[in-house]
């Protein structure tokens, strides 16, 4: 069984408004999501199947619990690449933000609401539905995912993103996190997973 690796950690020094020392501390979050996700999936391989019930069941447990630690893995991997950038929008993602949402200010109202809004991430994320952008709020890692969206944009919004640097105050990491986004990184992402869903559907 295919078994998942960490990815590396690329920031090395303190960014605007995010210390190295939270930063290092969630990315310890993110690698038990990793080893996590393998424990659910072996465990699920290894389960006895003919029990499983919707009430109770350990198969029924190890289901519910597999989502959460694969979204966890998967959004965490998005959400420590773009970080450690200029903050500077830009590229196809900026175009396509400029589109679907009609400007970058509404696109980051909508998010900035998204974000202090929801308990646990705001996403911004290419449905394959209506082939545009929307900004998913997400109370956990498992509750609100949207099936055929494509996670562009990440911003992780539980406490432990932003407790140690920001106490209580949402809004000001909210803003630090633009601040300090790899705009390259998620216009990477558009290329890799967006443009060519984008060209099969135009032929
Ligand atoms: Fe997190």
């Amino acid at each position: 069984m295919l078994e998942y690796q960490p990815e590396e950690l690329k920031i090395n020094k303190d960014l605007e408004g995010l210390s190295l020392k939270s930063i290092k501390e969630h990315f310890k979050l993110y690698q038990g999501y990793v080893k996590k996700t393998n424990e659910v999936q072996k465990k699920i391989a290894e389960a006895d199947k003919s029990e499983a019930n919707a009430v109770y069941s350990y198969i029924g447990e190890l289901k519910r619990e597999e989502t959460f630690a694969v979204n966890g893995m998967k959004l965490h991997e998005i959400y420590f690449a773009h970080l450690g950038g200029s903050g500077e929008p830009k590229g196809k993602l900026m175009e396509m933000i400029e589109k679907d949402f009609g400007s970058l200010d509404s696109w980051k109202e909508d998010m900035i609401a998204t974000g202090l809004s929801s308990r646990g991430w705001a996403i911004t994320a290419f449905d394959l539905k209506d082939s545009r952008l929307h900004n998913y709020g997400a109370d956990a890692q498992n509750i609100g995912a949207v099936w055929s969206a494509i996670p562009l944009i990440a911003m992780d919004v539980y406490e432990h993103a932003y407790f140690m640097d920001h106490g209580v105050d949402r809004k000001s990491y909210v803003e630090s996190f633009f601040k300090n986004l790899d705009w390259d990184f998620a216009n990477e992402l558009v290329i890799k997973y967006v443009e060519p869903w984008q060209i099969k559907k135009n032929q």
